[in-house]
């Protein structure tokens, strides 16, 4: 298995799944490193919903697609590439997301990772309290050789999106992972270098570390 940085290193959002069945033991192994995040107060409102079921996927694709062709999609056209990546590279990824918006629903499983929240409206801290569970989940993934991607455009169609995963009232869903064996092959991640985003002691002074 590959080494822990090596794996940080490499996971990329792996979108052209193949329709191979996910052994539930590897499944179980991506939840478990899942809920050994941190969040807040240990309260752990965190809950995930496993989704093999191929009617309730196409379900919510269908606003996963809508939210790409009203939203999503006139907004990459007229982007810019983001730091680190070539307009080539950028051009690749928008028809790797064009491609995981058509057979979303084909993964062969996805975990929505959600949290129990009651009454209490979402805040930013109530991501604080998911993220780092889906982060450890697509680690866990990437260390498998599955692969996945941490998607939230469904929540363009909130309503209606969680209407056909049927969360009860009180549980909101802060990201679908679908997973599955990659098409393709883990390569580096292509990020900008860190002497652009990092200060030290004051905004805008480099920070001498580097
Ligand atoms: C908050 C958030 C929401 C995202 N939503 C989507 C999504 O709905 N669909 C998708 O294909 N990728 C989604 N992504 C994945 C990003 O596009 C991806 O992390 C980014 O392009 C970097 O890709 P890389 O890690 O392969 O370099 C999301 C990532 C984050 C952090």
């Amino acid at each position: 298995m590959p080494e822990l940085f090596e794996i940080i290193e490499s996971t990329r959002a792996m979108r052209r799944l193949k329709p191979d069945p996910v052994p539930d033991e590897l499944v179980q192994k991506i939840l478990r490193a899942g809920v050994c995040a941190a969040n807040g107060g240990n309260t752990q409102r965190w809950r995930f919903l496993v989704v093999k079921d191929q009617a309730i996927k196409k379900k919510v694709q269908v606003y996963y697609k809508r939210a790409l062709d009203e939203v999503v999609g006139p907004r990459y056209r007229t982007s810019a590439p983001p730091p680190g990546v070539t307009r080539e590279q950028y051009d690749r990824q928008h028809s790797a997301v064009e491609y995981l918006t058509e057979h979303f629903h084909e993964a062969p499983v996805w975990i929505v990772a959600c949290l129990d929240e009651g009454t209490a409206a979402p805040t930013r801290s109530s991501g604080a309290s998911i993220y780092p569970a889906v982060q450890n989940m697509l680690l866990a993934a990437r260390a498998l050789g599955l692969g996945t991607t941490l998607t939230t455009r469904h929540l363009l169609y909130e309503k209606e999106a969680e209407a056909a995963l049927g969360l009860p009232p009180g549980v909101h869903s802060y990201a679908i992972l679908p997973i599955g064996y990659p098409m393709g092959r883990f390569g580096p991640v292509g990020r900008g270098p860190l002497a652009d985003i990092v200060y030290e002691d004051r905004w805008g002074q480099p920070y001498r570390g580097l």
